[in-house]
């Protein structure tokens, strides 16, 4: 499917979004964990979640979708019943990475497995940890680099009486996708662990497990510099099932956002939006481009704060990204590059390595079709500098099976000189199935043509 942005049309309105991914692939899959019956509203029906609820069904879990409301029966933290289940993970590294700290938790057999580029991510980062502590889980190892270990990741059965060892791990990449794995093992160890990590990431398994009344503490060692979060459990730890609906994710508002901001005559509002201080890196990287952004708090739920956002078309200014900011936007890259071809002056976003082991290379891949667009570009090994104030020309670009790139692309046409044209398209399904509709009923002029059709 090839999606084709006009430009020259305002975006005005207000939305609310479908609740956010990372809570909502938690929600789900805590719920098996917890005693009793879990209701969880705003439930996102994107293919990312589905992959989610599937694995629950391999697992043999009991859980019921209808609308946005999902249903899912709590086996409790060792009920989980062995069913030698492989479970497609699909391009979800958060899917994996989350089920395999499920697998360490419940001691049951299966194996984790998913797409081409799945299996090209790093595990070590997981499987090390899950190793030391008594998990036994085998994996990929590299013939030339024995360091490199990924998917499919085989777990084995564990006797459901015996204790994981507790391990004091000190990450060198902030993940919070690693620290939610190694926490959920963690509540089946047989002493506190004390995870460390760089900068704080994303903080929604800590603020989850929290409710369902886990003892989780999160603190800054000045001693080391580092974060520090610590997981107590203890012999009769139950969770309590969950009840609440999901903020509007803050990641898919992202494109909406950048798309008002950079487009003459827009401003729009996204309602009920996940404000959570650990994902909210890229409004602050646009506030200090100058960006008109009012923000309204609207509580907490669940733990998570969340809250109204009104962008106004602004004229925008470079920034520089660097240090513990990039672990807070870190999916906002792609939407952030597009707000920096428009800013006057180089934009430099550095310490960002990491975005090359996400669903694509996104430094590379950003690089490469931005310019394609017409943006000036350079690519450095943990990041990029945008030479902005030209805008985007148009054309075509393919969004290497990356969908947060796609959606980046397309919003781009809309104050870009000319059409701009996302091949393959159909990938903004997994994570945004909403996205052209919402971006239409916004004033967007977007036009889905197949493969065959004229252009
Ligand atoms: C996620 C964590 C991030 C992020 C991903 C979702 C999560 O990955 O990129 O899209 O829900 O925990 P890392 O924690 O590996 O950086």
């Amino acid at each position: 499917m090839n999606l084709i942005t006009s430009p020259g049309y305002s975006l005005q309105g207000s939305v609310t979004l479908a609740g956010d991914k990372s809570i909502s692939h938690r929600a789900a899959l805590f719920s098996v964990l917890a005693e009793g019956e879990s209701r969880i509203e705003n439930f996102p029906d994107s293919g990312v979640s589905q992959v989610m609820l599937s694995a629950l069904s391999a697992l043999g879990v009991e859980w019921e979708l209808s609308g946005s409301s999902l249903r899912v029966d709590g086996c409790g933290l060792t009920g989980l019943v062995p069913i030698n289940a492989v479970i497609n993970c699909g391009n979800s590294a958060t899917a994996l990475r989350l089920l395999a700290g499920v697998l360490a938790v419940a001691g049951i057999p299966a194996v984790l497995d998913g797409s081409k580029s799945l299996r090209r991510r790093p595990m070590g980062r997981i499987v090390k940890p899950l190793r030391a502590m008594g998990v036994q889980v085998e994996a990929q190892q590299g013939w030339l680099d024995q360091d490199r270990i990924t998917a499919p990741l085989r777990f084995a059965r564990r006797d459901p009486g015996t204790k994981l060892e507790a391990i004091n791990p000190c990450l060198h990449v902030a993940s919070a996708q690693v620290k939610s794995c190694l926490l959920l093992a963690a509540l089946a160890a047989d002493a506190p662990t004390v995870i460390r990590e760089p900068a704080v990431s994303r903080d929604h398994t800590e603020r989850m497990l929290r409710c369902m009344g886990v003892e989780v503490r999160s603190e800054f060692l000045d001693s080391e510099g580092l974060q520090a979060v610590t997981l107590v459990p203890f012999s009769s730890l139950s969770l309590k099932p969950l009840r609440f609906s999901i903020p509007g994710d803050i990641s898919s508002a992202a494109f909406l956002m950048v798309a008002a901001l950079i487009t003459p005559g827009s401003e729009i509002s996204v309602k009920g939006v996940l404000l959570n201080p650990t994902r909210t890196g890229l409004l602050d990287a646009l506030i200090s481009m100058g960006a008109d952004i009012g923000i309204v708090p609207g509580g907490e739920i669940n733990g998570e704060p969340f809250g109204d956002v009104t962008i106004r078309h602004s004229s925008l200014q470079s920034v520089q990204i660097f240090g513990d900011q990039v672990v807070s936007m870190i999916d906002e890259f792609p939407a952030f590059s597009i707000a920096a071809a428009f800013a006057e002056g180089d934009s430099i976003v550095k310490d960002a390595k990491e975005l090359r082991y996400k669903e694509s290379d996104r430094i590379s891949g950003l690089c490469i079709q931005l310019r394609a667009l017409g943006v000036e570009v350079d690519e450095v090994h943990d990041g990029f500098i945008i030479h902005g104030g030209k805008g985007v020309q148009g054309g075509v670009v393919d969004p290497q099976g990356d969908h947060r790139l796609a959606m980046a692309f397309s919003i781009a046409g809309c104050a870009a000189a000319g059409p701009v044209i996302v091949r393959n398209a159909e990938i903004i399904a997994e994570s945004y199935p909403g996205f052209v509709s919402t971006l239409q009923s916004l004033g967007g002029v977007l036009t889905v043509k197949g493969p065959g059709d004229e252009e």
